[in-house]
């Protein structure tokens, strides 16, 4: 049997951290304590002007293919997930795979569930894998999500941050990826979404995030709950052994409602919200890495990845590290 195991991780956050104060120097009309209390967000980072979606995808991509010691020409799968392209097409994917200088002819796309994509992206790989017809995957989330804010609109353009993250996901004997969830309900998108687009040469309707930030909260506590209850189900293991539970970054309270329904500690939730803000598809990956790198996240232990996002979409993983 085929088993998906992720073997290398990579980030990259551009530019300064911009932090609540640094906001509100530069005109919204917000407090550092409004955004702490409500959200646990302290700083964030923005890409410059030139910086794109796959000039961020391409750093952390190279350090999770550094980490995971293989060559950029092993991989033979490449999944961008992202809401925010460099362009309409082709495929942030395919940049990436040209900024890596493969040239064998592997598969790439992209992957479009906002919030939840890397989380899509990564399942997606996974039975690309397991079904014995690619090898090696690179899984990246990667957004500009300063790109999409109003900064007329207090109550979404403090939240957001940009960043990239990255694994390898590769063909092994032993799991790896014991669980997947995926789900989608396509009658709520109006709750949060980008009703915009590009129609004879001019964008037509509205180019920016719009949110109802309490009606995506309840919605988020749920299923993230759900979600994880879920993988933890199907792959037959107690909440007690998952070492390390890795939710989308969005807001500290959503966080800790979920830790409190699995009755899991805090003490075994990776936060980077604080420092990050939500970097929608990015958030997952970026805090994976995070805590791999800093020591928290070891070779063995077990963790849940979830997310939630636009659409709406949701999904959570449970592997073996
Ligand atoms: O990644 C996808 C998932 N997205 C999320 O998970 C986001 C989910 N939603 C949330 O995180 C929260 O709902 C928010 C952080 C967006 C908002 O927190 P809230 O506790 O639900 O606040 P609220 O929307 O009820 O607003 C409360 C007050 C309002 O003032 P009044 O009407 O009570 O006087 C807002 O005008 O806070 C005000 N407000 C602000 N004040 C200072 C809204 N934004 C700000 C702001 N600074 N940036």
């Amino acid at each position: 049997m085929i088993h998906a195991k992720i073997t290398g991780t990579g980030s990259y956050l551009p530019g300064a951290p911009v932090t609540n104060n640094d906001l509100i120097r530069r005109g919204i009309n917000t407090s550092d304590e409004w955004i702490i209390t409500r959200t646990g967000i302290r700083s964030r980072h923005f890409a410059a002007p030139d910086e794109t979606t796959s000039a961020l995808a391409l750093v952390a991509a190279r350090r999770a293919i550094e980490s995971a010691g293989c060559s950029a020409d092993d991989i033979d799968l490449i999944i961008v997930a992202t809401s925010t392209p460099d362009f309409i097409f082709p495929s942030t994917a395919t940049l990436v795979q040209a900024g890596l200088g493969i040239h064998n002819g592997g598969a790439a796309f992209d992957v479009q569930a906002v919030c939840c994509g890397f989380v899509y992206g990564l399942t997606v790989a996974e039975k690309f894998i397991r079904s014995g017809s690619h090898k090696r995957a690179l899984v990246i989330g990667a957004e500009v999500f300063s790109r999409i804010l109003d900064w007329d609109d207090r109550s979404t353009c403090v939240l957001f941050g940009d960043g990239a993250g990255a694994i390898i996901l590769e063909a092994a004997n032993q799991p790896g990826i014991r669980a997947t969830a995926l789900h989608a309900d396509g009658h709520q998108h109006k709750l949060l979404w980008v009703p915009g687009n590009v129609s004879g040469g001019k964008v037509t309707g509205d180019p920016f995030l719009r949110m109802d930030g309490q009606a995506v909260f309840k919605f988020a506590v749920k299923v993230l709950g759900d979600v994880a209850q879920e993988v933890t189900d199907s792959a037959g293991v107690p909440h007690d052994s998952i070492d390390w539970l890795i939710p989308h970054q969005a807001n500290i309270r959503i966080i800790q409602s979920t830790a409190k329904r699995l009755k899991l500690p805090s003490e075994k939730i990776v936060l980077t919200v604080d420092s990050h803000g939500n970097t929608s598809a990015a958030s997952v990956p970026l805090a994976l890495d995070c805590a791999v790198r800093d020591g928290r996240v070891r070779p063995g232990q077990r963790i849940v990845v979830e997310g939630v996002g636009g659409g709406f979409t949701w999904g959570a993983a449970l592997f073996d590290f």
